[in-house]
């Protein structure tokens, strides 16, 4: 059986699909046990750092949670009261809360590698919760567990990845999740600016098809089982411009997918938070399930915790 003790989770790129669907095997599990009986307590004298440089409602929140529901405790580092406001860097704050022994530490930073750059001397697993643009590895195991479970499948899936492809986090680990199944299609739908960056391509080339496309209508025809939006990265385009000039690029409501599907409107997921790429319009359809996927973060980030600390 696969095991993640003790093991940092920096990169989708590192998991194999022995490890994801254990995972989501345990997400299941876990599920039925809260619902069951609300909190366990096999992470009894366990506890967790979340520290978290950027925004965040869902990751941390969803992380919190899960530890508490397992039984165990969370040491909450709140970055807008700390000594960073008299010039520490993230590092030295890494290095302190490390130094408190914890049994996990969750680091969301604005910095592309921070995870990676300090796990080789953090003594704690570490669990990357959003490293700039770059990844985004636990957002990417919630999204393919709600695929798996929406569609009973996640080999021979098509799935259109659209809107900041470029600047987001979410569409890099989720095609490096997805080249671990087999027979999977990605259809990169972008305006030019923000289509999906050259790196993600080179590593998933070979192990899915994909086809990059402008705009949502060339989907038209072409079979589709999940569409996923995401909200145009304002904070991290290079120039404040670029965002009026791309703002309502791309968009999708009800009307349009009924316009473009017909009776088969593909499932919906957005990682969130969502701007104006998802009307609301969209939310009464069935095939919505960007609330669920949001909710199964508790059953797979709890799944996590519980392997890395080998409970
Ligand atoms: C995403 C993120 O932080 O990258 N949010 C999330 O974790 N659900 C997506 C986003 O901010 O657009």
């Amino acid at each position: 059986m696969p095991s993640l003790k003790g093991k940092d989770i920096i990169s989708a790129l590192e998991l194999t699909r022995e490890e994801v669907e254990h995972l989501y095997k345990v997400a299941d599990e876990l599920k039925q046990a809260f619902e069951a009986f609300g909190s366990l307590d096999i992470a009894r004298n366990k506890v967790m750092i979340t520290a978290f440089f950027e925004p965040s409602t869902r990751t941390k929140i969803s992380f919190q949670m899960a530890m508490a529901r397992l039984g165990g405790t969370v040491v909450d580092f709140l970055a807008s009261v700390s000594s960073l406001a008299k010039g520490e860097t993230d590092y030295d704050t890494i290095r302190i809360l490390d130094g408190y022994d914890p049994d996990i530490i969750v680091i969301r930073q604005k910095k592309p590698g921070f995870p990676a750059e300090v796990a080789p001397w953090v003594k704690a697993p570490i669990i990357n919760a959003g490293d700039g643009y770059n990844e985004h590895p636990t957002q990417a195991l919630l999204d393919v567990y709600t695929i798996s479970r929406e569609l009973g499948k996640v080999d021979g899936v098509h799935i259109a990845i659209m809107g900041d492809l470029k600047y987001g986090r979410t569409p890099s680990s989720l095609s490096y999740l997805l080249s671990k199944f087999n027979d999977i299609t990605i259809y990169y739908v972008a305006p030019e600016p923000l289509q999906i960056r050259e790196e993600v391509i080179k590593n998933v080339e070979g192990k899915v098809r994909y086809e990059l496309l402008n705009d949502i209508r060339e989907l038209r025809g072409k079979p589709v089982d999940v569409i996923y939006v995401t909200r145009l990265q304002k904070e991290r385009l290079p120039d404040p411009s670029m965002y009026e000039s791309l703002k309502g690029s791309y968009r999708i409501d009800a009307a349009l997918l009924k316009e473009l599907f017909g009776d088969n409107i593909p499932i919906i997921m957005h990682p969130l938070p969502r701007t104006w790429e998802l009307d609301t319009s969209v939310d009464p359809l069935p095939q919505a399930k960007y609330f669920q996927q949001a909710k199964n973060g508790l059953y797979v980030r709890a799944a996590l915790i519980k392997e890395i600390l080998g409970l």
